[in-house]
């Protein structure tokens, strides 16, 4: 049986094109463990999708070997680092002889922000192998996907499940949780971003011993309990918190403002704080009311189902 959520039919539109819609994700929960030999940090996690995402169209390009990277937003790397080029080199590299033509144009509508812990550059790199996949006919499935996500960084397998879940290992231990249904969020972007290994260093220098993680099975049953009892925002939690708003303290200064008005947490490494709302209106009118504290954006967004990355033509 395939585990692809996506169909194992080539879906090119006029001219070979694939276009794919690549979800931002929030952690509505996020514990952090110690340094492991690798490098990495084990954590336990609850992930969620959400409306807010970054449009990816893929065109075939005859005669031009490489990926041709045009996008909207200036901040976004366009050389060997940007994810999606990591996401075509990769796939390239693994299933080169089955791709008579490796030449493509990608064009991004870049909306999610940049270094806000929000999930963007790993989304558009889940987004790539997915539209590539189809695109070069690789049928791929959602297993192999997942492995293959995993080589280009720990939060990447996320948006290939999306909705709600959680997260184990370094992140890619996935486990859907059911469905949250519509929530309605404000998400304030401070001026300045969070590179996800400074926020990992801080979080090492302030916790040289960190308590252990709940395993994944006693997470999965506190959610599920708090969830019956129509309790889950009292889950809301960002060990990445403390250490952030002492380290950016505009990130602080925002933080506070939100949360004199909404239940508000920082999602991921930040710089993003995620405000739930009892309701769209409310979101919207936050947003339209919001008197900036430190020169952060509004942004009105909803939780959504999975999966985190959409085809269509
Ligand atoms: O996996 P990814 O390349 O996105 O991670 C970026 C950096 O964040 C890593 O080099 C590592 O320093 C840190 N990280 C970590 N533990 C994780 C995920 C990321 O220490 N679970």
């Amino acid at each position: 049986m395939s585990l692809l959520p996506y169909p194992a039919m080539t879906l090119l539109g006029a001219g070979g094109r694939v276009t794919v819609r690549a979800h931002a994700k929030l952690n509505l929960y996020l514990r952090l463990g110690a340094r492991r030999e690798d490098g990495y940090h084990d954590l336990s996690t609850v992930f969620q999708t959400i409306a807010l995402h970054d449009t990816l169209e893929f065109t075939p390009e005859q005669g031009r070997p490489g990926l041709q990277l045009r996008t909207t937003h200036p901040d976004v790397p366009d050389g060997a680092d940007n994810l999606i080029q990591r996401a075509w080199r990769l796939l390239f590299d693994r299933f080169g002889e089955r791709i008579p033509q490796p030449g493509i144009a990608c064009r991004v509508d870049k909306q999610i922000p940049l270094m806000a812990g929000l999930g963007g550059g790993s989304a558009d790199a889940a987004g790539a192998l997915v539209a590539l996949n189809q695109c070069w006919d690789l049928e791929l499935d959602r297993q192999t996907l997942s492995t293959l996500a995993l080589e280009l960084g720990s939060d990447v397998p996320f948006p290939l499940l999306g909705g709600t879940a959680l997260g184990g290992g370094r992140g890619e231990v996935l486990t859907p949780l059911p469905d949250l249904g519509e929530h309605h969020l404000l998400l304030l972007i401070p001026p300045v971003g969070v590179s996800t290994k400074a926020a990992f260093a801080w979080w090492d220098e302030a916790h040289p011993a960190p308590e252990p993680l709940p395993t994944l099975a006693e997470l999965e049953r506190l959610w599920a309990q708090a969830i019956r009892q129509g309790e889950w925002p009292t889950f809301l939690h960002n060990d990445f918190e403390a250490v952030v708003c002492h380290h950016v303290p505009v990130i602080r200064q925002v933080r506070d403002a939100l949360r004199a008005r909404v239940p508000a947490w920082l999602t991921g490494s930040g710089s993003a704080l995620v405000g739930l709302c009892p309701d769209a209106a409310t979101a919207l009118q936050l947003a339209e009311r919001w008197q900036p504290v430190a020169g952060e954006r509004c942004l009105v967004t909803r939780t959504v189902t999975g999966p985190g990355i959409v085809l269509s033509t």
